[in-house]
């Protein structure tokens, strides 16, 4: 992109043949299932969509946003809608609802079943009120009385999908166990459409970032960073919603990991000598990105920050250019520590032997999460952990929000850290198991550090992967982009090669 233009972009187009081959993958993936379980190829897939909220108790609608599973299945924008598939014949229904006459004064035209037809791509669209007779019909013309409803555990969340639920139901035998797997799956493995809308909510994400970076002075305030992103990607990019909350964290809050919250809201200023970790990703279209830049807010990295960085961007890259498929994302994450580990003892922040302290899992003192997730539309997508698959327990690898082997079309992020977090580093110090590979003198003048975290979105392909996220990442291509220099820069200048395999 050019520095005198704020974007090279604009919005791709939305193909709802993403979502009808979504429905089909289902399709093929149910019946080959029932087969292998000698069941009949009958019934129908039934998922209820999201429902609107209101703030509290008060009637201020808060901004829909479909739910998940619902949005991959049907790409559907509206609440209040049902949707079905009809495992015999892979025919699609919606189901919408009946709305009042004074919908059409406060939120615009009642639209028919047919436009709804025509908008989803679905075989036939009906009225919410109409979903048992609908499927008494379909099951007298068929003989298939079973509904297949979506009920599961969200491995990251621990809590359950809620099955769909209508007047009528208990007319139908109900499969609660079947769905939620063989779905979950279908969302680990990315199609073409769906990598194109990741790779666009990353290019536009990426775009944001590098402004960001252009822009941020010494006395600005963290949410000023926060406003230029989300104004960018929405003016520019047309995402409307974000994959989570922004994370604008300068100075020792980068070591709170989930910083931005309602009770943390960006709004230190932004010291000389401060280090920024913004962690912030848009969504277009359901599909979302997750990437974390980190740079010094004036624009030059000190000898300190330089270590730190480096041995994160060191862990990223040996990470990026391990990963191909049937690799092991523990192998992955244990990788990224053993490379900060080893940084830290270069410069001096620790002493003593790497592999003991592997084995005593100091790693996790300074990277207290998961090296990376499963991202698509959540950002901690659904799938890591298999039916039966055990979290492992020790510190660090229990944060892992997946345990599995990579497979070609996953989406993962990669996002090593280092962190200078007291709640872990003071029990840490006076811990008989890993006192003894501190030097306490530098460990101490790094406390108030903070943290650095660097996160890649990254497409697992047949022989390697391909990271998905374009931000400046060598030290010196930070530097040079923050005085002024185009991005990406010119080839003749640096090399790439920020994990690009
Ligand atoms: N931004 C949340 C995460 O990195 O997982
Ligand atoms: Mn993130
Ligand atoms: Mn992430």
């Amino acid at each position: 992109m050019a520095s005198s233009s704020p974007s090279s972009m604009s919005p791709p187009m939305i193909r709802m043949e993403l979502h009808s081959l979504n429905r089909e993958k289902l399709f093929n993936s149910l019946r080959n299932h029932l087969t292998s379980c000698a069941r009949p190829l009958q019934g129908f897939v039934l998922l209820q969509g999201g429902e609107e909220q209101t703030r509290h108790c008060t009637d201020h609608l808060e901004l829909f946003r479909q739910e998940s599973y619902f949005a991959y299945l049907f790409g559907v924008e509206e609440p209040g809608f049902y949707g079905t598939i009809d495992i015999a014949s892979g025919k699609s229904m919606l189901f919408i609802p009946r709305l009042p006459a004074d919908y059409a004064v406060w939120m615009g035209e009642i639209q028919p079943p047919s436009h709804f037809q025509e908008k989803y791509k679905v075989t036939q669209v009906f009225y919410t009120d109409e979903i048992k007779e609908v499927l008494v019909d379909q099951y007298q013309a068929t003989g298939a009385a079973l509904l297949f409803l979506l009920h599961g555990l969200n491995t990251d969340s621990n809590k359950y999908f809620k099955p769909a639920e209508f007047q009528g139901i208990e007319k139908f035998q109900t499969d609660l166990s079947t769905l939620h797997p063989i779905l979950t799956e279908c969302r680990v493995i990315k199609s073409d459409l769906e990598l194109a809308l990741i790779q666009y909510a990353n290019d536009i994400s990426s775009e944001a970032h590098v402004e960001v970076m252009r822009k941020t002075k010494v006395g600005m305030k963290e949410y000023q960073l926060e406003s230029m992103f989300l104004h960018h990607t929405y003016m520019y990019g047309g995402c409307r919603h974000c994959s989570y909350t922004c994370i604008c964290a300068t100075g020792d809050n980068s070591a709170v990991l989930h910083y931005g919250h309602a009770a943390a809201p960006n709004d230190k200023t932004l010291q000389e000598g401060d280090m920024a970790l913004l962690d912030m990703g848009a969504e277009y279209h359901f599909y979302g990105s997750d990437i974390t830049c980190s740079f010094p807010v004036n624009g030059k990295f000190t000898r300190d920050q330089s270590l730190l960085y480096t041995a994160v961007l060191d862990a990223h890259d040996a990470v990026i250019s391990a990963m191909k498929p049937g690799v092991s994302w523990v192998d992955m994450h244990k990788l990224a520590e053993r490379v900060i580990l080893e940084s830290l003892k270069k410069g001096n922040l620790l002493v003593g032997d790497v592999d003991k302290m592997m084995a005593e899992r100091l790693g996790a003192v300074f990277m207290p999460h998961g090296l990376g997730h499963l991202l698509g539309i959540d950002t901690h997508d659904p799938g890591g952990y298999l039916k039966g698959a055990k979290r492992p327990k020790e510190p660090g690898l229990s944060s892992l929000r997946t345990s599995r082997k990579l497979l070609k079309g996953m989406v993962i992020t990669v996002e090593p850290g280092c962190y200078f977090i007291d709640a872990l580093l003071l029990p840490a110090l006076k811990s008989p198991a890993v006192s003894e590979f501190f030097n306490r003198v530098e460990i101490n003048r790094f406390r108030p550090f903070g943290g650095v975290r660097i996160e890649s979105d990254v497409c697992v392909t047949s022989i390697g992967c391909i990271n998905m996220s374009k931000c400046p990442r060598k030290i010196e291509e930070i530097e040079a982009v923050m005085a002024g220099a185009p991005w990406p820069i010119e080839k003749t200048t640096f090399l790439s090669g920020n994990g690009q395999v």
